[in-house]
């Protein structure tokens, strides 16, 4: 039986979607990319995944999967730091399920991103504990302990300086303040200085769009810790995301 599902991967920006082969962790699609409702209301939202499923879908039911940029505890919104409050204690999966009408597995998307490294990238059969960032609009997290997940890590807030870091250090602060790639680099650096200064991981990944362009910052970082670009990039949200809603598919 062939291993397809849908990944969904929603941002503070844009919404991007792909059918992937949950086995090989190829997409089989294109990217799709659309941008995210002004304002990131629940209901806006569900009706902008519905459209990228029904172009997806081609009438095949496929499992769909969804991350999203807060916490999710058993299918629950439980914040928004850069999306609408009113995603704040929804039951997301059951919106989500009720529009797409059928099961669907919802996740943090720092989360699936991790899960997609330890089953195709950067921390497969890594031993001991990974953690995996992502670099955008805010910084997402995951702890991954000898390749399982402890989910909702929320570790983009360290408050360094008396401040949210993620407002320093994100992508997006890089964009919004026009910094030099060696300034960003110089908060960088204090970021996972204190990750590592915390949890003493074995290996850290650094994902995000942005982590294309890793050979610009990375060698500029000096940590103990090995630090290693994600392997699935941009696409690893899409990836973990479908893998969680096949092995968690309601057959
Ligand atoms: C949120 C996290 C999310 C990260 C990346 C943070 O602001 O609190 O839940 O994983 O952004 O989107």
């Amino acid at each position: 039986m062939a291993k397809h599902a849908i990944g969904i991967d929603i941002g503070g920006t844009g919404i991007k979607a792909a059918v992937a082969d949950v086995k090989s962790g190829k997409l089989l699609s294109d990217r799709l990319r659309v941008e995210t409702p002004k304002g990131g209301k629940p209901k806006d939202v569900a009706q902008a995944v519905l459209e990228l499923v029904k172009q997806l879908d081609n009438g095949q039911n496929l499992e769909v999967g969804i991350c999203f940029p807060a916490v999710v505890q058993h299918g629950i919104t439980k914040s928004a730091a850069n999306i609408s409050s009113e995603w704040i204690d929804l039951d997301a999966q059951s919106l989500f399920a009720r529009k797409l009408r059928r099961h669907v597995h919802v996740i943090n998307d720092a989360d699936a991103a991790g899960v997609a490294e330890v089953k195709f990238g950067a921390a497969k059969k890594q031993r001991g504990l990974t953690i995996m960032t992502t670099l955008g609009t805010g910084i997402g997290t995951a702890l991954l302990y000898d390749g399982t997940l402890v989910p909702n890590a929320e570790l983009g807030h360290l408050e360094i300086d008396g401040v949210d870091y993620e407002s320093k250090a994100a992508f997006s602060a890089k964009e919004r303040e026009n910094l030099s790639w060696q300034e960003w680099a110089k908060r960088l650096q204090k970021y996972y200085s204190r990750l590592e200064a915390l949890l003493i991981p074995d290996l850290i990944i650094v994902g995000g769009g942005v982590s294309k362009q890793h050979e610009e910052f990375l060698p500029l970082l000096n940590l103990k810790t090995k630090i290693v670009p994600a392997m699935s990039r941009n696409s690893a949200g899409i990836l973990g995301a479908a893998a969680l809603a096949y092995k968690n598919r309601r057959d």
